[in-house]
């Protein structure tokens, strides 16, 4: 490889639509060639420990925000202050707040479920726990919390609404309902709207994204409450290109590139104040959300504790 060569290693962790939309229009607005990989939140925090000695990537951009804060714990990501701060909502720069400017918000969404109209019948599920009810044995998918950010969020978010030995009580009986545990947190409600399985635990505006498509997908967001994602982004620790590690950075944090999002067909909320509100985006404000502990549900030692306990309660089962 050429000494000069003008790279950039972009580790994302939202849809692959998106991902391969940023990379090529930074790409092609600077002339840095994007080599772009598509992980889950989980997966990709396993990356970077794992390539702590000698890191590969530059920036991780995308996927929920807890693992984001744990890489920053870590010491696995970056401080960086970038100057488009000033032009991000609050709950966006909470996330650099807690982390010491390791990371940043860069969109928002409700977590909730999505079902297939055509498959479940009246009264359809509007809470958590009509997701108990025996007619959905084994017609709910959710993904797997170690790989999916998504999955940690579910939780992360009934321990904050039932209290932890209760959250795990409520997956266990859920379990019974579960036909698989996948790897990526969107891929429950692709299946929905194939109709491989009735409903799927996933963003809300993952379950949009599917019906704006034409699938018969409802969107729901839980009558207990809910948690939500405060979609992050950070610079990987000793990357091989910290330069356009940074321009990428701060063009992502952008009015203009925080509108990729709806041309890609990715519906959260952006995290610059002058970006658009996409008309589908799931409205925050009329939705019931809890009011979400990230320091704490991003910590690693909350993170490594729960996930233990999810791998010994729920994943031995399997
Ligand atoms: C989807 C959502 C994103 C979320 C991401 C997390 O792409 O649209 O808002 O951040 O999932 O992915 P994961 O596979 O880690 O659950």
């Amino acid at each position: 490889m050429a000494a000069s060569a003008d790279e950039l290693v972009l580790y994302c962790s939202v849809q692959e639509e998106w991902c391969r939309l940023m990379a090529e229009s930074f790409q092609r607005e600077t002339g840095v060639n994007v080599l772009m990989t598509r992980r889950s939140s989980g997966e990709t925090f396993a990356q970077l420990m794992a390539e702590r000695d000698q890191p590969r990537g530059d920036v991780w951009w995308g996927g929920t925000g807890d693992p984001h804060l744990q890489a920053a714990e870590e010491g696995l990501t970056a401080v960086y202050e970038s100057p488009m701060l000033a032009e991000l909502q609050d709950w966006a720069v909470s996330q650099a707040t807690a982390s010491g400017n390791r990371t940043v918000g860069i969109y928002a969404g409700a977590l909730g479920f999505g079902f297939n109209t055509e498959m479940v019948d009246d009264p359809t599920p509007a809470c958590w726990a009509d997701l108990l009810d025996a007619r959905f044995a084994d017609d709910i998918q959710v993904a797997n919390p170690n790989s999916s950010g998504t999955a940690y969020t579910l939780l992360a978010t009934l321990v904050q609404i039932m209290g932890e030995d209760e959250a795990f009580e409520f997956l266990g009986q859920l379990d019974d309902n579960i036909s698989q545990y996948t790897q990526s947190g969107a891929a429950p409600i692709r299946n929905a709207a194939t109709g491989e399985t009735a409903i799927g635990i996933v963003f809300m505006h993952d379950a949009v994204a599917q019906a704006v498509q034409g699938a018969p997908i409802a969107a729901v967001a839980p009558c207990e409450g809910t948690g939500y994602e405060i979609g992050s982004m950070s610079l990987v620790e000793g990357g091989p290109n910290p330069d356009n590690a940074r321009a990428f950075y701060d063009w992502a944090l952008s009015a203009d590139a925080q509108a990729l999002g709806a041309e890609a067909n990715s519906f959260q909320v952006p995290s610059n104040r002058n970006a658009a509100v996409p008309p589908e985006s799931p409205s925050l404000d009329q939705i019931t959300l809890i009011d979400y502990d990230f320091a704490t549900f991003g910590s690693s030692d909350m993170r490594q504790h729960l996930l233990s306990r999810w791998d010994a309660e729920i994943g031995a089962r399997r």
